[in-house]
């Protein structure tokens, strides 16, 4: 879709309703689901883990994105705008400032496992992912992803986020992801299917889908919050700063829940394609960061043109990748252009160094830097884990209080029925989530996971 200026506005609009979709889509479906959500499922043991994911999403995800479109859309403003808009002389707007430093903590460590995907794609055309044994791939997996590595491919990808955003509001990705996500769509469902004929298939499925309630504990709790906050790009402005885009015609509670169903819907597939793979060839699901890069070949290699399926399939992961990392740097750079007067291509720079400096001590926590850890984590796990289960939340917190309680009820539903023209039958029951269940939930859950209840 393409983006056109609006007459009398200044800002860039997209042309299309399809382009609010398409455009927050792009941003949810990324890593979170294909890489982080496995790996946290893995960690937190599966069924448990995945019930608790699954409500947050409903109970807390979707009233909130809704809330980040209303203020979005509604003042036409990056998020630190967009607070002081609405509430002038505060200081809400701080909730502005932490969205852009979250943003760029989670980029320094995105851009590593993301420069990953360019890796493997490369070693899946030059057959190097192709391993003889076991021993080999393990060996191999170290070595591709060792801090020498993943300190060049992270910066190779920041060089292709550079290039989009320099290039505008992302006109040529977007186009080109309105082709590829849906093939990336149709990619997974291949794999689901492949997944049935593995020997693990029941066991995986098992352990996915059968919650074992006893597993639930305070920590579980916290890791499905945060990944739900990750996986939606919540919590941060981003979708914020997305819908400061939409044209007026676009309708904020249908993108939401469309964009909250396609974003589960690849996040489970991921799911279905992990699991019976990692119990079929005698991995252990708790492994990490590193499962998915260590289970996906396992899967293509076995198939017939296993380095097709692989290429491919890191190909797409890393644009699926390149749509999130461009919503997570327009965050900071709308914030640099249009509060501090910068050009866009400066704006681009600042965000992009930021960026670099990021990723690089994440990079090297996968070498040099691997021992120098804070609260026993290294940069890597320290800025994953701060960002998804403090920051986030925290930004959310915020939100939904500001949107519940401050923000004329008027002004709301003026942004959901567009003035009038449709209907939003849920505006009070959404009104109310947003005044007590987000943030109380949100709060205990805090409280939980440090013990204080
Ligand atoms: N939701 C993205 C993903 O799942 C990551 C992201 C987080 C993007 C926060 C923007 C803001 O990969």
């Amino acid at each position: 879709m393409e983006l056109i200026r609006e007459e009398k506005r200044e800002r860039a609009v997209f042309a299309t309703k399809l382009g609010a979709i398409a455009t927050t889509v792009g941003s949810a479906v990324g890593l979170g689901n294909i890489w982080r959500f496995p790996y946290e499922a893995g960690v937190h043991g599966g069924g448990a883990f995945l019930i608790c994911y699954l409500g947050f999403v409903f109970l807390i995800g979707i009233p909130l994105l809704i809330a980040e479109f209303v203020m979005g859309r509604g003042t036409r403003s990056n998020v630190f705008g967009a607070y002081r808009k609405l509430s002038p002389g505060t200081r809400w707007d701080l909730f502005g400032v932490l969205g852009i430093i979250t943003s760029l903590i989670i980029l320094s460590f995105y851009t590593v496992v993301a420069g990953w995907t360019a890796e493997f794609c490369l070693a899946s055309i030059t057959g190097e992912l192709n391993f003889a044994t076991e021993e080999a791939r393990h060996e191999g997996f170290m070595v591709l992803t060792n801090g020498g590595n993943s300190m060049i491919w992270t910066n190779v990808f920041i060089a292709f986020n550079f290039c989009i955003l320099i290039g505008g509001v992302t006109k040529g990705i977007e186009r080109a992801s309105n082709i590829l996500m849906p093939l990336f769509f149709l990619l997974l469902v291949v794999f689901c299917i492949n997944s049935f004929f593995l020997p693990g298939f029941w066991e995986g499925m098992n352990y996915l889908f059968w919650p074992d309630f006893s597993k639930i504990t305070p920590s579980v709790i916290l890791g499905a919050l945060g990944q739900a906050f990750f996986s939606m790009s919540l919590g941060l402005g981003c979708m914020m700063t997305y819908a400061s885009y939409f044209n007026s015609g676009s309708r904020l509670g249908k993108t939401a829940v469309t964009t909250s169903i396609l974003d589960t819907m690849v996040a489970v597939l991921a799911g279905v394609i992990i699991f019976p793979a990692v119990f079929s060839f005698g991995l252990s699901p708790s492994a990490g960061p590193t499962l998915v890069f260590e289970v996906l070949p396992h899967i293509f290699y076995q198939l017939p043109g296993g380095g097709i399926w692989s290429t491919l399939f890191f190909l797409l992961l890393f644009l699926a990748s390149l749509t999130s990392t461009v919503s997570l740097s327009e965050i900071s750079i709308s914030y640099f252009c249009e509060e501090k007067g910068m050009t866009r291509g400066k704006a681009v720079m600042v965000s992009t160094l930021i960026t670099i400096f990021g990723a690089i001590l994440c990079a090297l926590s996968f070498g040099p830097l691997a021992g120098f850890t804070i609260f026993g984590l290294d940069f890597f796990n320290l800025f994953d884990y701060v960002s998804s289960n403090v920051l986030m939340p925290l930004g959310g917190l915020g939100c939904s209080v500001f949107v519940g309680w401050f923000v004329k009820r008027q002004f709301i539903e003026n942004e959901l029925t567009d003035h009038g023209k449709y209907k939003f039958r849920l505006l009070k029951i959404m009104v109310f989530f947003l005044q007590w269940i987000c943030p109380a939930a949100i709060i205990l859950i805090f409280l939980n996971s440090i013990g204080a209840i």
